[in-house]
């Protein structure tokens, strides 16, 4: 008899960043900016950008692949696919779907999650409820996101702000009280247009005007979006560490949605947390949306910023306005990450002639594209 699921585990993590790095300096020749505005006003230096033959799939199946492989894992162990993303391939199929083929996964269940910046986050809370009713096993959770391609290069006001990527980790069932403790997530539709994207979806089919007035381009309230999002993520934040059982200054480790450095200072602020124990590498990639805490979360085990027992609290907050908290014990093996090592390396392909049918690259950057490396590289 199979005995009761009583914790869920975070067995496995990975991320994925395309090689091509985006700079302030690059971005001076784009709009009317400046590398001094965009550090001290968000903390940003560089972000990468997806090249033209990848994808929010063709990156998600990357990451997944490798927190696949440091779960000790194979692709067809996993029962359930859960991509966050705002920028899928397509309206329909999902991103979970063309994630499935790609890594060669025979029997999950695969869809999408629409919980914008804290998408993964859904994503992890949904895995937790899935897996706790004993519905599945193994869930692969990935948060992945093409900015660049819904960013308007000609607002400055926006397109210092992103960048592209993926990350993801694999739950797990265990028969072991522990894991994941709290989870708290909230949605508060009075802010529902601070960030948005006009056109494109039902509301507003994209057509020729809608095409002529740049809506199918992020439009976003900045400093009513920077003031919800400190509140925010200190009251999700506040409420997951609770439901954990636990007290602030028991965490070890603070994860937060990677924005802007200002929010994540002043979330450490409102929490009187301090700054040496908030991961931050905003500085490097930008805003990658729901990719941004998984990529933070591979790259602090990486960094040897998690040991096996520690606290983590990851907090996000998006569009909606969205805001989710996870809180977990750490028992990942962080030497696991070697078994990743060489994933990736090659394109992952998704299925034939389906890059045929990807936006060509924004013409603002094609100069910048023309600097591109591949092969992919991990993320720095
Ligand atoms: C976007 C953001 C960095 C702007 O910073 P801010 O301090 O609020 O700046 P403001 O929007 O008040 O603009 C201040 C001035 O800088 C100018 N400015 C805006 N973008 C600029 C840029 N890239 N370079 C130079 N100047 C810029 C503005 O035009 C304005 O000029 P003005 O005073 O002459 O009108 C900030 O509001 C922010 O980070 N908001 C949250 C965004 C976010 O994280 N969204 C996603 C959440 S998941």
């Amino acid at each position: 008899m199979t005995r009761p699921v009583l914790g869920v585990r975070l067995t496995g993590w990975g991320a994925y960043a395309p090689s091509l790095v985006l700079t302030n300096a690059d971005l001076e020749k784009m709009v009317e900016t400046n590398d001094e505005w965009i550090v001290s006003r968000t903390g940003i230096r560089e972000r990468r950008i997806a090249g033209p033959d990848e994808t929010t799939a063709s990156m998600a199946a990357v990451a997944g692949l490798r927190a696949i492989a440091t779960a000790g894992l194979a692709p067809d162990d996993i029962d359930l696919i859960l991509v966050g993303t705002l920028t899928a391939d397509y309206p329909m199929p999902s991103a979970a779907a063309l994630v499935k083929s790609a890594i060669g996964n025979k029997r999950a269940a695969a869809m999408d999650l629409a919980a914008a910046c804290s998408g993964f986050l859904f994503g992890y809370a949904t895995a937790y409820a899935y897996i706790m009713s004993g519905f599945a096993k193994h869930v692969l959770v990935i948060g992945a996101e093409t900015l660049s391609r819904a960013t308007d290069w000609t607002d400055r006001g926006t397109c210092i702000l992103f960048g592209d990527g993926a990350g993801a980790a694999v739950l797990s069932a265990s028969e072991e009280p522990g894991g994941t403790l709290g989870v708290h997530l909230t949605t508060e539709p009075s802010g529902a247009y601070f960030i948005w994207l006009p056109a494109g979806g039902a509301a507003r089919p994209a057509n020729a005007a809608t095409l002529e007035a740049r809506e199918h381009f992020m439009k976003m309230k900045g400093s009513e979006t920077f003031r919800m999002a400190v509140r925010t993520l200190g009251s999700t934040a506040t409420a997951a560490v609770q439901k954990a059982g636990w007290t602030l200054d028991e965490v070890d480790l603070v994860i937060p949605h990677q924005a802007n450095i200002r929010i994540i200072e002043g979330l450490a602020k409102a929490l009187d947390f301090p700054m040496d124990r908030v991961f931050v590498n905003v500085q490097c990639y930008g805003n990658t949306s729901a990719a941004s805490v998984p990529l933070a979360l591979a790259e602090a085990v990486d960094a040897g910023r998690v040991k096996p027992g520690d606290k983590i609290l990851l907090v996000a907050f998006g569009a909606g306005l969205t805001s989710a908290a996870i809180a977990f014990e750490w028992t990942g093996d962080p030497a696991e990450a070697a078994r990743a090592a060489g994933i990736g390396h090659e394109q992952v392909s998704i299925a034939p002639g389906y890059l045929d049918a990807i936006n060509p690259f924004p013409p603002d950057l094609e100069w910048v594209r023309a600097r591109q490396s591949s092969p992919a590289v991990e993320p720095a």
